[in-house]
C-alpha cells in the first residue's frame, strides 16, 4: 500500500464489553464528546426503538426499527438478549478527497435481539455515535431458522420532534436524481430520495442518508404525520420489478442509516461519518488512482454540432480527437473524453442498449493509434461506456473491455445508463442496479480502471473502499444548460447542491462553459456569469473535473488559466459563508502544498460577500489572483465581463467581493513567504 494511503492509527481502543440485562431495560450510548446520546431498547410488544438527543434535547424521538420478511417479521416480539459495546478513535488517509486525514471516532452499542415465539429468530442492531451524528444498521446473524430470506419492507420509521424545512428531490418522477432541489416543510413532501437536508433552526441542521450501500435496495423516506401530528419518516426501499425489496442470505448486514447532526451549515459539509461507515480501502496499490482535469468531445455533441453516431457530423473521428489531444497537451489537461467512439449509437440505443459494443471502435476512429498519439503527448484518453441501461450486455463485456483499455493505457471510464429501467425491467436504484454498479467498480479495480459513473446509484461512501470510484453524476448537471427546454439550471441550483447531493460524494458536474450561445435550443444556456463557472471548480468537488466547453471557446481566453491551475485533490476544505439556496463560499487547500483556492457563488440576486482570511498561516503572505464579475456582468444580459485582479493577503485580512446576479468569484491564494 502506498504511503499516502497508509492508515495512521492514532489511538484505537477496542474495548468490547458485554452485558446481559432485563428484557425491557434501556441502554444508552453517547458520542465521544458527550453531546449526542442515544437511548435504545424494546418496548412492551418487543418492538426495537431508539431515541436521539443533543444536549439532552430530543433530535429524533422514539423511533421504531425492523424489517418485514416474506416469511415473517423482524420488528416485534423481541427481547434483548445482551448488549455489547465498542469504541474506536483512528485517523485514516484517503488518496483523493476534500480532506486528507479523516478521523473516525465513535462509540458503538449493539442490541442483540431474539424473538420469543415461532422461530426464535435473531437480529442485531448496531448503533455508532460520532460527534457529528450517528449511523445504525441491521445485522442478520447466521442461524438455523434464517438462511435465505426476502425483505419485503424495511420498518425504519424516524419520528421527528418538529415539522421543519427540508431540501429534497422526489423519488418518483426524478430521473437519475437529476431533479431540482426544493425546500418545504418535510410533512408536505412526497416520498423523497436521500440525502435529505433539514434546516431545523439556526443551530440545528440534519442530514438523513445512508452509508455502505453494496447489496441492498436504495433507501427513500416517506414523510407523513401520525394521528398525534408527529412527523414520521418511514423508509421506503426501491423495489425489484416484482415488488420484493432485498434478497439476502445470512450472515447479512444492511447499509447504515445515517443522520448528520450539525450546529451550522458548515458542520454538515465537514462531516465524514458516511465515509467512516464504509470499509477501509480494498485496493492494495492505489498509485494508479489519480485526480486530474479533462476536456472532451462532449459539449459540442450536446449542442448539436456533432453526433454520437457515425455519419457526416460524427464527433469522435480520428482527426477531431487528435485536435482535442493536442489542445490537452498544450494546456496541461490530463485526459480527453471521447463520446461516440464505439459501435452501438446508431441503433435504437435508448431502448435496446444491448447493441453497444465496448471494444469495437467506429471505422473513422482509430483507437490504437489515437491512444499511442495521446500517450506520446502525455495525455490519456477517457473511454465512454454508455450502456443504454443494458446492464447484462455491459457485464458480459466488462472483462474484455477493461482488459483492452488497460492494455491501451486508458485509465478512466465514464459509464452511463440512459434508460428508464435497467435491462428494460429493473429500477437503477433497486438491489439489481446496486449489485450491477458494485460489480462494475470491483471489476474495474482489477484492471486499474477509474470509474466516473453517470446515471449512478446515489453515492454512499463506497469510494473509501474502492477509491477508483472517482466521481459521478446523480445531479442535474451542466448538460441541462445545453438542451433543457426550461432554459437550463436556475441560478440558485449550485447554492443548494453543496449542501444536499454533494454530501453524498463527488460530482461530475462538468463546469467551465465560456460561450453561452446556443443555436440548437436558443433559450438554453448556463444561467451564470463566467466568474460563476470558475467558482464551480472549487465549490463543486470532483477529483476528475471537466473543462466542458468546446476547445475553440478556450483558445486565448483569460479565464482558462484558473481552470488550468485549480487543483482537484485537497488537504482540507471549509465553508467560509453560506445561506442554503442563496450563496456559498468554499475554501480548499491544495493537497501537499501551501496554496488555497476559494470559490463563491450567488443565486439570481447580486450581493457583496466579505471574506475573512483567518484560516491562513500565521506570519505568511499570500498573492491573491482574483477572478470576479466585471462591470455590467449579469447572467441575463451579459455573462461575459470578468475582472482579474491581484492583491497581497495576510491572515486576519478581509476582502469584499461584489457578485453579479448569478455571479461568482474564484481566487487563487499563493503563499509567497
Ligand atoms: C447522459 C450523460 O450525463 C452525458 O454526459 C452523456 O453525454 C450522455 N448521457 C450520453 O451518454
Amino acid at each position: 500500500m502506498m504511503n499516502k494511503n497508509k492508515i495512521t492509527l492514532l489511538l484505537c481502543i477496542c474495548a468490547m464489553s458485554l452485558s446481559y440485562l432485563s428484557a425491557f431495560a434501556t441502554s444508552k450510548v453517547t458520542s465521544p464528546n458527550g453531546r449526542l446520546s442515544l437511548l435504545t431498547g424494546v418496548d412492551a410488544s418487543g418492538k426495537p426503538y431508539f431515541e436521539l438527543l443533543r444536549d439532552n434535547k430530543s433530535v429524533i424521538k422514539k423511533s421504531y426499527l425492523g424489517v418485514s420478511l416474506k416469511d415473517g417479521q423482524l420488528f416485534e416480539d423481541f427481547k434483548v438478549t445482551k448488549t455489547s459495546r465498542n469504541q474506536l478513535d483512528e485517523t485514516w488517509q484517503q488518496p483523493l478527497g476534500e480532506e486528507l486525514n479523516i478521523r473516525n471516532h465513535y462509540n458503538e452499542l449493539t442490541l442483540h435481539l431474539q424473538q420469543n415465539k415461532d422461530k426464535k429468530r435473531m437480529m442485531n442492531i448496531v448503533f455508532r455515535l460520532f460527534n457529528d451524528g450517528m449511523g445504525f444498521r441491521y445485522v442478520f446473524p447466521k442461524q438455523a431458522n434464517l438462511n435465505q430470506f426476502t425483505i419485503i419492507d424495511e420498518k425504519t420509521a424516524l419520528t421527528l420532534p418538529w415539522d421543519a424545512s427540508a431540501w429534497t428531490i422526489p423519488t418518483e418522477g426524478t430521473h437519475y436524481y437529476e431533479g431540482l432541489w426544493t425546500k418545504a416543510p418535510i410533512s408536505e413532501k412526497p416520498t423523497v430520495s436521500t440525502p435529505i437536508t433539514m434546516e431545523v433552526n439556526d443551530s440545528l441542521y440534519l442530514v438523513f442518508h445512508e452509508a455502505n450501500l453494496t447489496d441492498y435496495a436504495t433507501l427513500n423516506y416517506h414523510p407523513q404525520k401520525d394521528q398525534n401530528g408527529q412527523v414520521i419518516l418511514s423508509s421506503e426501499l426501491t423495489p425489484w420489478s416484482n415488488g420484493d425489496k432485498v434478497y439476502a442470505a445470512t450472515p447479512f448486514v444492511s447499509p447504515w442509516r445515517t443522520v448528520i447532526v450539525g450546529s451550522t451549515i458548515a458542520d454538515i459539509t465537514a462531516s465524514r461519518l458516511m465515509l467512516n461507515l464504509n470499509e477501509p480501502c480494498k485496493i492494495k496499490d492505489t498509485s494508479w488512482i489519480e485526480d486530474g482535469k479533462y476536456i472532451g468531445i462532449w459539449w459540442a455533441i450536446h449542442m448539436g454540432d456533432y453526433t454520437w453516431s457515425q455519419g457526416e457530423k460524427h464527433g469522435a473521428t480520428t482527426a477531431n480527437t487528435k485536435r482535442y489531444i493536442d489542445f490537452a497537451a498544450k494546456n496541461g489537461f490530463k485526459g480527453v473524453l471521447v463520446e461516440g467512439w464505439n459501435w452501438g449509437w446508431d441503433g435504437n440505443w435508448g431502448a435496446e442498449g444491448d447493441k453497444f459494443n465496448f471494444t469495437k471502435a467506429y471505422p473513422d476512429y482509430d483507437l490504437d493509434s489515437l491512444q499511442h498519439y495521446a500517450l506520446s503527448k502525455g495525455v490519456r484518453l477517457i473511454a465512454h461506456n454508455e450502456t443504454g441501461g443494458s446492464a447484462k450486455n455491459y457485464e458480459q463485456q466488462l472483462d474484455s473491455a477493461f482488459a483492452l483499455y488497460q492494455r491501451l493505457g486508458i485509465r478512466t471510464v465514464k459509464t452511463g445508463y440512459v434508460n428508464d429501467k435497467m435491462d428494460n425491467l429493473e429500477l437503477q436504484h433497486s438491489q439489481y442496479g446496486v449489485r450491477h454498479y458494485r460489480k462494475v467498480i470491483e471489476t474495474a479495480a482489477k484492471y486499474q480502471i477509474m470509474i466516473v459513473n453517470h446515471e449512478p446509484a446515489m453515492p454512499t461512501g463506497l469510494n473509501r473502499t474502492y477509491p477508483n470510484l472517482i466521481s459521478g453524476e446523480g445531479v442535474r448537471g451542466q448538460e441541462y444548460n445545453a438542451w433543457s427546454q426550461d432554459g437550463g439550471n436556475p441560478p440558485y441550483h449550485l447554492c443548494i447542491v453543496p449542501f444536499t447531493r454533494q454530501l453524498a460524494g463527488a460530482i461530475d458536474y462538468t463546469p467551465g462553459i465560456f460561450n453561452f450561445e446556443n443555436k440548437a435550443v436558443p433559450q438554453s444556456h448556463p444561467q451564470t456569469t463566467i466568474a460563476k463557472q470558475l467558482a464551480s471548480y472549487v465549490v463543486i468537488y470532483s477529483p476528475w473535473q471537466m473543462a466542458a466547453d468546446k476547445i475553440e471557446n478556450y483558445e486565448a481566453h483569460p479565464a482558462l488559466s484558473f481552470i488550468q491551475r485549480v487543483p482537484t485533490n485537497w488537504q482540507e476544505s471549509r465553508v467560509l459563508n453560506a445561506e442554503l439556496g442563496k450563496y456559498v463560499t468554499i475554501a480548499r487547500k491544495e493537497r501537499n502544498g501551501n496554496n488555497w483556492y476559494i470559490g463563491g457563488l450567488t443565486d439570481q440576486d447580486p450581493r457583496t460577500l466579505t471574506l475573512h482570511f483567518d484560516f491562513l498561516d500565521n506570519d505568511a503572505q499570500y498573492e491573491a489572483l482574483i477572478y470576479s464579475d466585471g462591470e455590467g456582468a449579469d447572467y441575463r444580459t451579459n455573462p461575459y465581463p470578468l475582472a482579474i485582479t491581484q492583491k497581497r493577503i495576510r491572515k486576519g485580512d478581509s476582502l469584499q467581493l461584489k457578485l453579479a446576479p448569478s455571479g461568482g468569484f474564484a481566487i487563487e491564494l499563493k503563499k509567497i513567504n
